[in-house]
């Protein structure tokens, strides 16, 4: 039998595990060739921000678990660095793909820099998933992750025309580069019939339309009590806003255990609950958060991922941040960067529930076919 190609795909957060779930659908239907197994780090370690997700993505068990867990940058880090350098010199490689940018990232594709790769004549091969995106603001941890793990990478897929600028200016060769879409998409657009029939909207007793979805964990928005209280107070006033419209409108907010840890420890929490209108529920998992996104009036949020999936799904989106990476969202999609600028939240809730705010467009990638495209180009070049 011909030598299979040994891939090692690591994830290790929450926001990993939909761009990884086609990639290895589309692994598993070229096994002739790869051999692939997946790494968890153990960064997110809670049922609700992990396991919850492999389920409902139809993903299999990691193959190898570092339970590298929680602590500083440096601990997190490094305790993932040790764990993982000890996979790559048991299993060799032929590649190693990462995503996004969260530590679990940074730190495999430092691990694989340092190695030797099997051709003898570099260290091993990473492939960076969500490549190129730049916020331009280097006090964001996941900037920092992003700069470094592209600067390593042998291959770079990326999701938007922008990112591809970014790594040219960096000086990257172009030959590395490959513009092939969204694979968060693709995990979206797979399973929209179980999307379609969550009972999400049952249980927590809610109307389409008739909810707005928060989602608010950054460092900068929640680890500092200042933000924290303007968040509190934005969501105090939407509310207002929304229930002297429409007196059924509600808002939901999954609390992160981060915003949840830092509300406590500011005393926010009590006034977050005790805004009329608000529930706060667990972290939902990603077949019912998505069917919460695609049938809310809109969303406000600090993710990254959560803008893309609310451009593709036309869902009007407010992004809590002062900086931006994902410029196709905001130029052809739903989403507007307002920061916690109190006024401008105002005003584009009144856009939306006056029926007046942007329609917005889905770009050209947003296909659900990225996934196919990665492994079509890993294929060739591996
Ligand atoms: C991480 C990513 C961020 C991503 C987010 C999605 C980095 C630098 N940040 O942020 O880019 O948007 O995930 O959720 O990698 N915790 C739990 N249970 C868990 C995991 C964490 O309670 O399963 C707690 C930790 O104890 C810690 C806090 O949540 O206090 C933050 O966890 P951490 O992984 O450091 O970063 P996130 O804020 O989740």
């Amino acid at each position: 039998m011909k030598n299979k190609k040994k891939i090692i795909s690591v994830v290790g957060a929450r926001p990993n595990f939909m761009k990884l779930a086609p990639i290895a659908r589309e692994l598993k239907k070229k096994s002739s060739k790869f051999t692939h197994i997946i790494v968890h780090t153990g960064q997110h370690y809670d049922h609700k921000l992990s396991s919850v997700f492999f389920k409902d993505l139809g993903l299999p068990e990691p193959d190898i678990y570092l339970g590298a867990g929680s602590g500083s940058h440096a601990e997190q880090t490094s305790a993932i660095m040790i764990g993982f350098e000890k996979v790559v010199k048991e299993e060799k490689p032929d590649l190693v793909i990462v995503f996004g940018d969260v530590n679990s990232t940074i730190a495999c594709a430092l691990v694989c820099a340092k190695l030797p790769g099997n051709c003898g004549t570099g260290p091993v091969p990473l492939a960076h998933i969500e490549s190129g995106l730049r916020s331009f603001d280097n006090s964001m941890p996941e900037e920092v992750n992003r700069i470094v793990t592209d600067s390593l990478s042998e291959f770079l897929f990326v999701t938007e025309r922008s990112g591809v600028d970014n790594l040219i200016k960096e000086g990257t060769n172009k030959k590395k580069i490959f513009l092939v879409g969204d694979t968060m998409i693709d995990s979206l657009v797979y399973h929209k019939k179980k999307i379609a029939s969550s009972y999400i909207l049952k249980k927590l007793k809610l109307k389409p339309n008739k909810f707005i979805l928060v989602t608010i964990h950054r460092p900068v928005n929640v680890d500092n009590r200042k933000n924290l209280a303007r968040i509190v107070s934005i969501f105090k006033k939407v509310s207002a806003a929304a229930v002297k419209k429409d007196s059924e409108i509600s808002i939901v907010l999954p609390i992160h255990p981060r915003t949840l840890k830092m509300a406590e420890s500011f005393g926010l929490l009590d006034e977050l609950r005790q805004i009329p209108n608000l529930k706060t529920i667990d972290p939902a998992g990603y077949i019912d958060f998505i069917r919460l996104l695609r049938d809310s009036l809109f969303v406000m949020t600090d993710s990254g991922g959560i803008q893309e999936e609310a451009t593709f799904l036309k869902i009007p989106c407010l992004t809590l941040r002062d900086s931006f990476e994902r410029n196709e969202t905001l130029e052809l999609g739903t989403n507007t960067l307002c920061n916690l600028n109190e006024k401008l939240i105002l005003r584009k809730t009144t856009e939306i529930l006056e029926g007046k705010y942007k329609k917005g467009k889905i770009p050209r990638l947003m296909d659900a076919k990225a996934s196919q495209r990665i492994v079509n180009i890993i294929k060739t070049c591996l």
